[in-house]
């Protein structure tokens, strides 16, 4: 079976453009994918807490043990059971929102998600692909190849092994008409990703 990791992170529930642009994703996905399971993980309606220092203890000493890294070990677990990781992400004051930081810091995990040698970082979350909706209200320079939102995401996801990401940006969302023209470019950029042959070629099945 295949399965899709969903995470969501606007504060928004009504008229969230990212949520709303996830459910199209998913709905296209769902398509594909008839006996496809879903695991959705809000974060918002369930707030990951901030990163501690016991809890990096516990990282690197296995015999610790706490209500975080239960958590974490939960979060890790639906990373591995998925195939697909959809990843929708607002700006907020010019990155990433606090608590998708927050659920990235316990899910980048030494011998969970990645490990380390003298050879350098290997991820260990491996024949996984990811999609990136990221949403904007200010119009990005035309001349960035990826937005900081899709920067500071796929260096994550590399640094786990997730290599192959597709990205599906909307930006100037504070304009009415700006907002439906990116919201029809991003839904017909997501038909054609689906169609793609490749997106089959690269789909697992267990
Ligand atoms: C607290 C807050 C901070 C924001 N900061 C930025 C920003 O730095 N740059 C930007 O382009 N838009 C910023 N925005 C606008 C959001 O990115 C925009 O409203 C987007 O549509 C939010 O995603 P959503 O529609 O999925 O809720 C901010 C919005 C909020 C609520």
């Amino acid at each position: 079976m295949t399965t899709l990791l969903r995470i969501d992170s606007s504060l928004r529930m009504n008229d969230s453009y990212s949520r709303l642009m996830g459910d199209y994703f998913e709905e296209r996905w769902k398509t594909k994918h008839a006996d496809g399971k879903i695991i959705t993980r809000d974060v918002t309606l369930q707030p990951t807490p901030h990163l501690t220092q016991e809890t990096v203890n516990g990282f690197f000493d296995e015999t610790l043990h706490s209500e975080q890294l239960e958590l974490s070990d939960l979060l890790i677990e639906e990373l591995h059971a998925s195939d697909e990781i959809l990843i929708n992400c607002p700006m907020y004051n010019y990155g990433i929102p606090s608590s998708l930081k927050a659920y990235f810091d316990l899910v980048v995990r030494t011998k969970k998600t990645f490990a380390y040698d003298a050879t350098g970082i290997r991820g260990l979350l491996l024949d996984k692909k990811a999609s990136i909706i990221s949403v904007m209200g200010i119009l990005q320079p035309a001349t960035q190849e990826k937005n900081p939102l899709e920067t500071q995401i796929t260096r994550i996801l590399n640094q786990l092994g997730v290599i192959e990401i597709g990205y599906f940006p909307m930006d100037g969302m504070i304009d009415p008409e700006e907002a439906s023209l990116k919201m029809e470019q991003q839904r017909n950029h997501i038909n054609q990703y689906f169609n793609h042959q490749e997106y089959a070629a690269h789909t697992t099945s267990h």
